[in-house]
C-alpha cells in the first residue's frame, strides 16, 4: 500500500509552483523587500524556541497556500501520523521508523506496535543507559585497576559516530566534571593511535557503538583497542574497559563486552536517527542525565510542533518546502549549512549523513525513477572560517547554493563580546548574499575613494555582487541541550517531509552496500596482491603499486 502513494510531481500544486517559478526567478530579493515593508514579519516564525527567518528566500507569502496545498495533496498529515504510530513506512526493509519514540514523554497512551509496549522498552533501556553514564561520570563505575575513568573512547562510524561526536562538541559547555570523550571512526587506525598515545589504559573506557556490530571500520578499531588494552593490562582486564551498544547481543558476548555494560537498540531505529537511543551513551557521559533528558525533551517539543502546527507555521514543513523550491524550481543543487558557532563545527557533517543517506536516491517508493531532482548536496563549515575560504564562490561564483545560517545569540563559551562579532558577521553575510552590491553602489564607493573613472569601469564587473542567494536564518537564544534537540529534530522532520514530496524512502540506504561488498573481496587482494587473478586493469595497476611501495 505504501508504494502507491503520490509524490510531489503528481500533485496539482506542483504544477502551480512550476508556473510561478519563472516570475520568481526573475524577481530580485531587493524587489521582494521593496514590495513588502513588513517582509520579515510576513516571512519569519518563532516556534519551539527558534526564530526561523526565511525572508531572504526567494518566495512570497502568497506562495504559502500552494505549499500547504502540496502538503495536503500528498496526504502529509496521515504520512506523519503513520510514522509516529509505527507503521512499517520503511518499505524496502519492512520496518517501522520510530526514533521519535525514543524521546516521547512518559505521559499519555502508551505506544504499542506489533503488540509490544514501545514506551516501556525505551524507558527501561534509557534508565539502564543513563544509570551507567552517571556512574561512569561520577566515578562509581571503575576500571579493572579500581580507577575512575578519565577518558571515554566512542568507537563507531556513520550514525554511531556523527551524532554523538557532533553533540559532545556542541554541548562542551555542559561537560564540566565529566571524563574526556573522544571519537574513533576511520578504518585507517590513525585516530585510535593518536588517542591511545597519550592515554592511561587504567583510566580508559571504550564504548563500541554499532547497530549491526559487523561494520568493518568499527570492528577493526574495536579489535585494535582491545589488543592495546590487553597488551597494557592483560586479558582479564578487558570486560571492565568495554561497553557496547548494538542489536547484535551475540557479537557483544563474543567480543568480551562487560555483561552489565551492554545496551540494546532496535531495528526500528535507523543509524542516522539513533542519537536519542543508547547510541548517545558517550553524550550522556559527557553532559550527564539531566542534560541528556533536556536534549530528548527539546526533540520531543519539536515532534509535537511538527505533528500539530498548521502547515504555514510548521517549521519542518516550511524548511522542507523551501528546500524543495530551491532544488526543484530554482535549480539550486546544493545546500550550504553555516553555523556561526565553533561548537557546531560538526553539524554539517552530521547533516550530510542525515540528509544525503536518507534522501540521496533516485527511485520512488514503487521502484519507478524519480522524475525530478531529489536531495541537494549538503556541505558547510563554521561560517566565519568559511568566509575566508569558500564564500568567494558563494558570492560571485557560477554555481549558486541555498544557505542555512545557524546563529545562537549567547556565547557557547562565555565569550559574549566575541559572539557579538560572530552575530555581526552572520547578519552581514545574510544581507550580502540577499542584496549583493549593485554597479551603482560599487561605482559610488570607488569614486568616494577618488578612483579615476577609467579604473572604476575596469573594476566594476569584478566588484559587483549579484545577490539573490537565498538563505534561511535560524536563530536561538543559546546552544543548550534542549535547543540542540529541537534543531536536530527539525532537520530530521524536514528530511522526512522532503522524502514524501520526492516520493522516496528516507529510511533505507542500499547505496552504501555495493562498496562494502566489493571491499570484502578486495581486502585479501590488498593483503596479498600476488593472489589477484582476473581483476580490472585499474585495480591491477593499483595493487601492483601497493605491492611495490608498501614498506
Ligand atoms: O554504511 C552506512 C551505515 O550502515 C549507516 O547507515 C550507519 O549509521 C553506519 O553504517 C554504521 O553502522 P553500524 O552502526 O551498524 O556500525
Amino acid at each position: 500500500m505504501t508504494n502507491k502513494l503520490p509524490a510531489g510531481p503528481d500533485c496539482p500544486a506542483w504544477a502551480q509552483l512550476a508556473a510561478a517559478a519563472p516570475a520568481a526567478q526573475a524577481r530580485s530579493t531587493r524587489e521582494l523587500f521593496a514590495a513588502d515593508s513588513a517582509r520579515f514579519a510576513h516571512c519569519s516564525l518563532q516556534a519551539a524556541g527558534l526564530l526561523f527567518d526565511y525572508s531572504r528566500q526567494r518566495v512570497t507569502p502568497k506562495m504559502m497556500p500552494t505549499f500547504a496545498a502540496l502538503a495536503d495533496q500528498l496526504g502529509l498529515r496521515e504520512r506523519i501520523a503513520a510514522m509516529f504510530r509505527g507503521d512499517a513506512i520503511n518499505s524496502t526493509e519492512g520496518r517501522a521508523v520510530l526514533h521519535t519514540a525514543l524521546r516521547r514523554g512518559a505521559a499519555g497512551t502508551p505506544l504499542i506496535v506489533g503488540g509490544e509496549n514501545i514506551d516501556a522498552l525505551v524507558h527501561s533501556e534509557r534508565q539502564h543507559m543513563l544509570a551507567f553514564a552517571e556512574a561512569v561520570r561520577a566515578g562509581g563505575i571503575r576500571s579493572s585497576a579500581g580507577e575512575p575513568f578519565s577518558l571515554v573512547v566512542n568507537i563507531g562510524i556513520g550514525g554511531s559516530d556523527l551524532g554523538p561526536a557532533m553533540a559532545v562538541e556542541a554541548l562542551r559547555q555542559y561537560t564540566a566534571g565529566a571524563p574526556r570523550v573522544a571519537f574513533v571512526s576511520n578504518v585507517d587506525g590513525c585516530q585510535l593511535t593518536d588517542i591511545v598515545a597519550g592515554a592511561d589504559p587504567r583510566r580508559t573506557l571504550f564504548v563500541i557503538c554499532s547497530k549491526t556490530f559487523t561494520t568493518l571500520e568499527t570492528r577493526s578499531n574495536a579489535l585494535a583497542a582491545r589488543s592495546w588494552l590487553q597488551a597494557q593490562l592483560g586479558a582479564a582486564a578487558v570486560p571492565a574497559h568495554f561497553a557496547a551498544v548494538s542489536v547484535n547481543s551475540k557479537a557483544m558476548d563474543e567480543f568480551g563486552v562487560h555483561p552489565e555494560y551492554r545496551f540494546a537498540l532496535w531495528d526500528w531505529v535507523g543509524g542516522r536517527y539513533s542519537i536519542w537511543s543508547s547510541i548517545g551513551v558517550s553524550l550522556a557521559i559527557a553532559i550527564g542525565r539531566a542534560n541528556f533528558e533536556a536534549f530528548l525533551a527539546g526533540a520531543a517539543e519539536m515532534d509535537q510542533h511538527f505533528q500539530g502546527a498548521p502547515w504555514a507555521a510548521n517549521l519542518p514543513v516550511l524548511a522542507a518546502m523551501l528546500g524543495v523550491w530551491n532544488v526543484n524550481f530554482l535549480g539550486l543543487p546544493t545546500l550550504a549549512v553555516l553555523p556561526y558557532d565553533q561548537r557546531l563545527a560538526r553539524f554539517s557533517a552530521y547533516l550530510q549523513q542525515l540528509e544525503m543517506e536518507s534522501n540521496g536516491k533516485s527511485v520512488r517508493l514503487d521502484g519507478s525513477p524519480a522524475s525530478t531532482a531529489t536531495c541537494p548536496v549538503i556541505w558547510g563549515e563554521p561560517g566565519n572560517n568559511a568566509q575566508h575560504s569558500f564564500f568567494q564562490l558563494l558570492h560571485q561564483g557560477s554555481e549558486r547554493a541555498a544557505i542555512d545560517f545557524l546563529l545562537p545569540v549567547n556565547s557557547s563559551c562565555d565569550s559574549q563580546p566575541q559572539q557579538d562579532l560572530a552575530i555581526a558577521n552572520c547578519l552581514a553575510q545574510a544581507e550580502a548574499f540577499a542584496f549583493g552590491q549593485t554597479p551603482e553602489q560599487v561605482s559610488a564607493d570607488l569614486s568616494r575613494q577618488g578612483v579615476p573613472a577609467a579604473r572604476i569601469a575596469e573594476l566594476l564587473p569584478h566588484k559587483v555582487h549579484p545577490g539573490n542567494r537565498p538563505s534561511t536564518l535560524l536563530m536561538f537564544p543559546r546552544l543548550d541541550p534542549a535547543t540542540l534537540g529541537r534543531l536536530i529534530a527539525l532537520y530530521e522532520h524536514k528530511v522526512f517531509v522532503q522524502s514524501v514530496v520526492w516520493g522516496i524512502n528516507a529510511f533505507d540506504q542500499w547505496g552504501v552496500e555495493l562498496g562494502k561488498k566489493l571491499c570484502d573481496t578486495i581486502v585479501p587482494l590488498v593483503q596479498k596482491p600476488e593472489t589477484a587473478g582476473n581483476v580490472t586493469s585499474s585495480l591491477r595497476g593499483a595493487l601492483d603499486f601497493v605491492a611495490r611501495e608498501r614498506g
